[in-house]
């Protein structure tokens, strides 16, 4: 079942209005209050639409205000049932150095199509469209998994150009990246851009190969899907998290997630710049009024544009 369209005008200004909210803190070195300046008016915006939503995807699982916690519900009550995922603020260093790439993402799709996983780390790889479906996989080398890549696009190993999130949790994948001469684009941060760094017509990279942020993982496999692009996941779970994950229902605690498992049907994807990136420009402060500008997608309309609008001060 698809989405009614008019459902992405609503979304788009949660994010926009999120945006907004964390624009006021660019620069000020304050995470926190960034934070809390889009989780408030997104936690507004969304309560104003007609719909019975829940958080599957949040920054915490329990009543942890100021946050969007994992099944809270939101929306009048009044209209479909969605399940959504959030990031009000994807980057919150960048916003408070006043760096490229902060924006604000949600993901909706019908109830029950989207993992409700818990706010850990997880292990992924992502590639582009039009590669043979789980072409690539976790368990393999690093190495297998670039020679499958390179054989798959034809390309030589090292024309391929990897993007990894920059920690010395990476250091071995980096080092075999290294041995095997492919470009890596190293990020600082914000790895939902990085996946999203290997679709689009001329896409930066050919691969993202790091480990991140769960709720990051699925936020990005959402817009995947609606480039036919693929991920693949698991989970790092300590013991207290392994408690967690199995309240939302995660029982298999090695499970390797393709990007089927993660989103199903339908998708609204929106994700609205913070400060300017390579996905959105970011909020641009007129004097008496803001523009803002959101990625948009919505998988059944095959929508996948940019949305500029103007708000009041
Ligand atoms: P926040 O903006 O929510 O702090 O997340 C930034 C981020 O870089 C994510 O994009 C990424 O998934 C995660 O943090 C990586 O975590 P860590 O900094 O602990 O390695």
């Amino acid at each position: 079942m698809s989405i009614e369209d008019k459902f992405l005008d609503l979304f788009i200004k949660a994010t926009e209005k999120a945006a907004i909210g964390a624009s006021k803190f660019i620069g000020k070195k304050d995470k926190i209050g960034a934070d809390k300046g889009a989780v408030d008016p997104m936690r507004r915006e969304l309560n104003r639409i007609n719909m019975e939503g829940t958080i599957v995807i949040g920054e915490g699982e329990m009543d942890e205000a100021p946050m969007l916690y994992i099944g809270e519900k939101l929306g009048t009550l009044r209209g479909p049932e969605f399940d959504i995922a959030v990031d009000p603020l994807e980057g919150t260093k960048f916003t408070a150095n006043n760096q490229p790439n902060a924006f604000s993402v949600i993901a909706v799709a019908n109830k029950g199509n989207l993992l409700s996983a818990p706010d850990t780390y997880m292990e992924k790889i992502a590639i582009g469209s039009n590669l043979p479906r789980n072409l690539l996989d976790l368990d393999n080398s690093v190495e297998k998994n670039i020679k499958l890549l390179a054989e798959a696009k034809n390309k030589d190993i090292s024309d391929l150009k990897v993007c990894v999130l920059k920690r010395p949790r990476h250091d071995q994948i980096i080092n075999e990246l290294t041995k095997l001469k492919v470009g890596i684009n190293f990020i600082t941060d914000g790895d939902i851009a990085g996946v999203l760094s290997v679709i689009g017509n001329n896409p930066k990279n050919d691969i993202y190969y790091s480990t991140g942020g769960g709720p990051e993982g699925v936020l990005a496999a959402a817009a995947l899907s609606c480039y036919g692009g693929q991920i693949q996941g698991r989970l790092v779970l300590n013991n207290e998290e392994k408690i967690r994950a199995k309240k939302l229902g995660i029982n298999d605690f090695n499970k390797k997630y393709n990007l089927e498992d993660m989103v199903k049907g339908d998708i609204i994807f929106c994700a609205t710049g913070v400060t300017n990136g390579d996905l959105v420009n970011g909020v641009k402060d007129l004097g008496n009024e803001y523009e803002v500008n959101t990625f948009a997608l919505h998988k059944s309309k095959n929508i996948n544009k940019i949305v500029k609008n103007i708000y009041n001060k």
